[in-house]
């Protein structure tokens, strides 16, 4: 069965800005599949037409056999969606951020606190229940707004940029959870991300948009084999790199690319594998 089915989707802002062109592509249901690319690639703006939040300009999508655009309120019924921007309110507790949000979903008030305190369970929150979400980590928000999302159910979990801004333990925690979740429920997950090591590890099958297009599709391996590249990813914990450093790594005759975003450094690599064995 189909999670998401995509046909020819565009969709052009304000008359100009062809943010996807024509993108094509399906989710088997009970996948993990994330969505590669680099900023304004499309990826927030395709998770927002399948969430049935904008509509798009041509072409069609469907999420469990349901069109996006004229059956959104089915559409819904089936999805939670927690978007890049923080979704959750600081000023007030993490069990209340809970109790707004199974109000807004209309869960009966009889069940509500059952569902919400195995929800906080489930994402370790337990504990801090009672504390207000400004005293959280990073990681510990991006929990509370997954178990906000998750008190539903949902046949089909949308992720934007799920760790973006967390340490690689705080990253690694988040994943645990999300990967239990869909053990537990058989939920799909779909996740935008710019880190290439969560799409490897995490997930059943990547797609990676340019330019409002779909590039290329497949699971980790296929597409490592289809590029002949790996990618050496190194967490700098905010510490600069020298240049002398960096000189030296661009000499080394197997490196072909060496990229620093935030706080990493990639360091693309041909034929590793080769001179590995
Ligand atoms: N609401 C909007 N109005 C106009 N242009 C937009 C809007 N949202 C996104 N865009 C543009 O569409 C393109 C794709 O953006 P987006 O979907 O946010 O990409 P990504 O999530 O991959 O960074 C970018 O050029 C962006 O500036
Ligand atoms: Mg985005």
């Amino acid at each position: 069965m189909l999670a998401i089915e995509v046909r020819q989707l565009v969709k052009i802002y304000a008359g100009k800005v062809k943010a996807l062109d024509g993108v094509d592509f399906t989710v088997n249901a009970g996948d993990i599949f994330a969505l590669l690319g680099p900023n304004g690639s499309g990826k927030t703006t395709l998770m927002r037409i399948l969430t049935t939040q904008f509509k798009p300009t041509s072409g069609e999508a469907y999420i469990f056999g349901f069109d996006v655009v004229k059956n959104d309120a089915e559409v819904r019924k089936s999805i939670s969606y927690v978007p890049q921007e923080t979704s959750v309110w600081t000023d007030i507790i993490g069990f209340e951020n809970l109790l707004i949000y199974a109000k807004i979903y209309g869960i009966p008030s009889n069940y509500r606190e059952k569902i919400i305190w195995e929800a906080l369970e489930s994402m370790s929150l337990d504990a801090i229940a009672n504390n207000l979400v400004k005293t959280y980590s990073g990681g510990m928000i991006r929990r509370l707004e997954i178990a906000c999302a998750m008190i539903i159910k949902p046949k089909l979990m949308f992720l934007d940029e799920p760790t973006i801004g967390l340490d690689p333990s705080a990253r690694k925690a988040v994943w645990e959870k999300l990967t239990s979740f869909r053990k537990e429920y058989g939920t799909t997950i779909f996740f935008n991300t710019h880190y290439m090591d969560e799409a490897d590890y995490y997930s059943d099958e990547i797609a990676i948009m340019d330019k409002g297009k779909m590039v290329k599709f497949g699971t980790a391996s296929e597409l490592k084999h289809s590029i002949r590249r790996e990618v050496i990813q190194f967490n700098l914990r905010n510490h600069g790199v020298n240049e002398n450093v960096l000189k030296i790594i661009r000499s080394m005759d197997f490196v072909s690319n060496v990229a620093i975003h935030n706080s990493e450094l990639n360091v693309v690599c041909c034929g590793c594998r080769d001179r590995v064995t």
